[in-house]
């Protein structure tokens, strides 16, 4: 069994959709353990719930970004974690923790890379007036939202949407693309050539990709 180490800093509805994947076994893996830098984070308390081993590494109790890094690399190892997901966690992580974890760290990110990267996509899009959003699941390599792309979702602005009501709409999509990915990680589908990602097709077909594409779904838009 793989063993995965999730980050996060808040909510953790992610981390939800990817517990529920887990139990239910759509991903053959484990939760080893959830670290989160925010103490308040309400996720700690979903981990919790599932007796899931949590940790608290507060970024603030830490003088440097390396030191902070160093301790989260500590704890990961402790647990021989096999993949890192980046689950709604929001620090920036410098190569000195991603070269650690070379092509073995995913990252959800609620937009159509590579537009709006960074913090508040779903409002940095709403307010650039794109009739289409969405999210991204990516590698994380050393720039900032732009390592290579392993799936997206496409999710339309509607005429009365507001910031919120978009990013409720991805976020939906998020819980089925993430835990998807997460699935094709660890069961050693993914091929990365430069920076693009190849699902290996001879295992299963693509048709999981279309049943996220609006266009296509029979629930979609
Ligand atoms: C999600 O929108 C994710 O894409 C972004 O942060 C948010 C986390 O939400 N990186 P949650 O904590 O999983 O509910």
């Amino acid at each position: 069994m793989k063993k995965l180490g999730i980050l996060i800093s808040g909510s953790g509805t992610n981390l939800q959709a990817i517990i529920d994947n887990v139990e239910s076994k759509y991903i053959p893996a484990e939760i080893s353990v959830v670290i989160s830098n925010n103490p308040n984070a309400y996720g700690l308390i979903r981990a919790k719930n599932k007796n899931i081993p949590t940790a608290v590494i507060n970024h603030r109790e830490y003088s440097s970004r390396e030191d902070f890094e160093k301790k989260l690399i500590e704890v990961l190892d402790s647990y021989n974690i096999d993949f890192v997901i980046l689950a709604g966690f929001m620090r920036i992580l410098t190569k000195f923790f991603i070269n650690h974890y070379k092509n073995r760290i995913l990252n959800i990110h609620p937009a159509l890379l590579p537009s709006f990267p960074g913090v508040d996509a779903q409002k940095q899009a709403f307010d650039y007036g794109v009739k289409f959003s969405g999210c991204t699941v990516h590698f994380v390599t050393e720039e900032v939202d732009h390592g290579p792309i392993v799936i997206q979702a496409v999710v339309p602005v509607l005429q009365n949407d507001t910031v919120e009501s978009l990013r409720k709409r991805i976020l939906e999509k998020e819980h089925i693309i993430f835990p998807l990915a997460i699935k094709m990680l660890v069961e050693n589908r993914l091929i990365i050539r430069g920076n693009k990602v190849i699902w290996d097709s001879e295992i299963e077909n693509l048709k999981d990709i279309y049943i996220i594409n609006p266009y296509i779904s029979k629930n979609g838009y």
